[in-house]
């Protein structure tokens, strides 16, 4: 049995993980910085990056003491080296870096978005190769091909903002704060989508990719115009999301042949609206449904250890520059305001 050391600090989470080839998760922490962000309404970068700079070494010590391991005992450390906010994920890698100096062991710098891709696989054992896979998070808004590890093909992407964005700028609107998906997805439940028109950005387009921004100024006037109750906005907002994720996630898998999974990672995987419209659309088209548990599907670091895991035996180089951009298929075309956070 091989175990990896993960580690996680690309955006507001500081977390450190160990996953064995096995698929066992011996021990995972994660500090979230919610509350020293909150009162800005968003991820200030410098405040994370001193965060994950004061908790990351104590939060590893202790994961490592919850499976009662030292550095002995561990493989390989996996560390993020991005996408991401830039000085955290310099936290993170150069603490991988001192641990994989001092302990001998290799050190394999991760992708975060790769981390979020293959995160569906340490949850499922049966899940193979290849899938079609939304990554939905604060940064991204992908349908992927997942042919193998390391092979990505990119079917579509956001050409504004990603869809978390949007929820987290549709809870900003409506007052509800920091973070802002599963406020709106609470005060959605108690809403009437019917009530509040809204539109539904390149719904039936020929072209493959997604677009938020129109919803979100639209989310905006309908506040503004004081003429509807925050909940049925929510509602309208969250259905007409569901909407576009659903028609578009339709049209990339009609130009895939073959393909018997659908899956969906990243944090906005945690709306239950969206699973469900997901699960549906996957037995449409006779496509077996996976999507992680809840805590694998928003940052955590169990999931870039076991990328490590998939990539046991590679090793990287002390030199591995941290990338803020850093995409998951690097021959697809750049598409105008696709995310640099992940
Ligand atoms: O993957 P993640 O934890 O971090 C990034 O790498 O971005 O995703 C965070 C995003 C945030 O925008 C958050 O509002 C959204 O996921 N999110 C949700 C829900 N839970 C988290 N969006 C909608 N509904 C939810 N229940
Ligand atoms: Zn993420």
């Amino acid at each position: 049995m091989e175990t990896v050391l993960g580690i996680e600090s690309s955006c507001d989470e500081t977390a450190a993980a160990l996953v064995t080839n096995g698929r066992a998760i011996l021990a995972q922490r994660i500090a979230s910085q919610d509350d020293a962000h909150r009162p800005y309404g968003g991820v200030v970068p410098e405040i994370a990056a001193r965060a994950h700079a004061e908790r990351l070494a104590p939060l590893i010590e202790a994961t490592l003491g919850d499976a009662g391991m030292t550095l002995d005992d561990v493989d390989a450390i996996a560390a993020t080296a991005g996408p991401g906010l830039i000085g955290g994920v310099m936290v993170g890698l150069v603490t991988g870096k001192a641990l994989a100096m001092a302990s001998g062991k290799p050190l394999i710098a991760i992708n975060h978005l790769e981390g979020h891709a293959l995160s569906p696989r340490l949850a499922d054992e049966t899940l193979e190769f290849p899938y079609l896979l939304l990554l939905v998070s604060g940064g991204h808004c992908q349908v992927l091909l997942v042919e193998g590890v390391g092979q990505y093909r990119r079917l579509a992407t956001t050409i504004d903002d990603a869809l978390g964005e949007a929820f987290d700028k549709t809870a900003k609107m409506l007052g509800l704060g920091y973070p802002g998906g599963p406020a709106v997805e609470r005060l959605a439940a108690q809403g009437d989508a019917s009530l509040v028109q809204l539109p539904r950005p390149l719904v039936g387009s020929s072209e493959p990719h997604f677009s938020f921004a129109g919803l979100k100024s639209a989310v905006l006037r309908a506040k503004q115009s004081g003429q509807h109750a925050d909940a049925d906005i929510a509602a309208a907002f969250q259905q007409a999301a569901v909407d576009c994720v659903i028609d578009r996630t339709r049209r990339a898998i009609e130009s895939v042949a073959g393909v018997g999974a659908l899956v969906v990672a990243g944090g906005v995987a945690a709306n239950r609206a969206i699973r469900t419209a997901l699960e549906e659309l996957g037995a449409e088209n006779a496509m077996r449904f996976v999507a992680p548990p809840l805590y694998l599907c928003t940052d955590n670091a169990a999931m870039i250890a076991w990328a490590g895991v998939e990539r046991l035996g590679q090793s990287d180089p002390l030199a591995f520059a941290a990338r803020p951009r850093w995409p998951l298929d690097a021959a697809a075309e750049p598409v105008r305001g696709a995310g640099v956070k992940a």
